[in-house]
């Protein structure tokens, strides 16, 4: 594949999603590119999702070399582009977009790896043989059931408030592992080892009821979100004693890394842009 260049000027890049504002994504990806000695910038995209298909495919037209895409976009983004790498088609979610001259728009969908490297590599957590519980349906869990099913555990139970969607996203990965999908009211104990909260709950300032019995001494709670202090997630958490609480910085910045290196062919350094991170939140 190859990208073509205007020489001189620097390659855009950017994030579209809505709201985007409080996005950390163009700090992120300017430390990579100073890190790294790309000449790029990287810029923020508000679309509406009535507008996401007209306005994307204008960025592309106008330059555009690349897109992250967040909520509520991932799975518009998925029917949008002209080929989807396997990972993403898995996931039918696409979180980055590449425009290369030969295939035109690629999407793939790098939540998985980065919130896989987050938990193995920042976190130091063992995932075979745990018991994982996923709270949420929506695009970026879809992006990180298939590599948690690959890492052999126990048991994977998806739960959503709306539980269809946890069910019919279960029985899509059902070939991958075990992996059960229910309401949140149905979920069962005994506590899990790991609970990632892929809901986006915890923007709107909420947690999910949720039944007794999850939560025990060894249990680490992961939230995706991310933002300054505690999330009704992580709070809920430490009130019910889980051993360890994390939010999605990790995740964040390990996603942007391999979406960085999808488009530049470099793999940036990412402890020094979460060694930045914790001292802005
Ligand atoms: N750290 C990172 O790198 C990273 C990457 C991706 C996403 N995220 C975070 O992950 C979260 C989800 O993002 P997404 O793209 O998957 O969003 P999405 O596609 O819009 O899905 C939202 C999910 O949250 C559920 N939900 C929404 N409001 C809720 C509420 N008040 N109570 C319970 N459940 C609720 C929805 O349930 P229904 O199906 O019932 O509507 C759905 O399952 C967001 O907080 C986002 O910031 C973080």
């Amino acid at each position: 594949m190859t990208t073509g260049t205007h020489a001189g000027l620097p390659d855009q890049y950017g994030v579209a999603g809505h709201p985007i504002a409080h996005s950390w994504s163009p700090f992120i990806h300017g430390m990579f590119a100073k890190a790294t000695a790309q000449n790029l910038v990287y810029r923020l995209f508000d679309i509406a999702p009535e507008d996401f298909r007209r306005e994307t495919l204008r960025l592309f037209t106008s330059g555009v070399r690349g897109l992250n895409v967040t909520l509520p976009h991932k799975q518009a983004a998925a029917e949008l582009v002209n080929e989807l790498t396997p990972r993403a088609a898995r996931a039918q979610a696409v979180n980055t977009i590449a425009y290369f001259d030969d295939i035109q728009l690629l999407g793939d969908n790098t939540d998985g790896v980065g919130l896989i490297t987050d938990l193995e590599q920042n976190l130091g957590l063992q995932l075979a043989h745990a018991r994982v519980l996923v709270l949420g349906a929506g695009g970026a869990v879809r992006g990180v059931l298939a590599p948690l099913l690959e890492r052999d555990l126990e048991q994977l139970v998806i739960a959503n408030r709306t539980a269809v969607r946890a069910r019919r996203l279960a029985a899509d990965f059902s070939d991958l592992g075990p992996v059960v999908g229910c309401g949140f009211s149905e979920i069962e104990g005994p506590p899990y080892d790991l609970i990632v909260n892929g809901t986006s709950a915890s923007l709107q300032g909420e947690m999910p009821e949720m039944p007794v019995g999850l939560i025990g001494e060894e249990t680490v709670c992961y939230d995706m979100a991310y933002g300054r202090g505690h999330t009704p997630f992580t709070l809920w958490a430490r009130s019910l004693h889980a051993k360890r609480t994390t939010k999605g910085w990790g995740m964040l910045v390990e996603q942007a890394a391999a979406s960085f290196a999808l488009w530049r062919g470099i793999k940036p350094n990412t402890q020094p842009v979460l060694a930045a991170l914790a001292e802005h939140r």
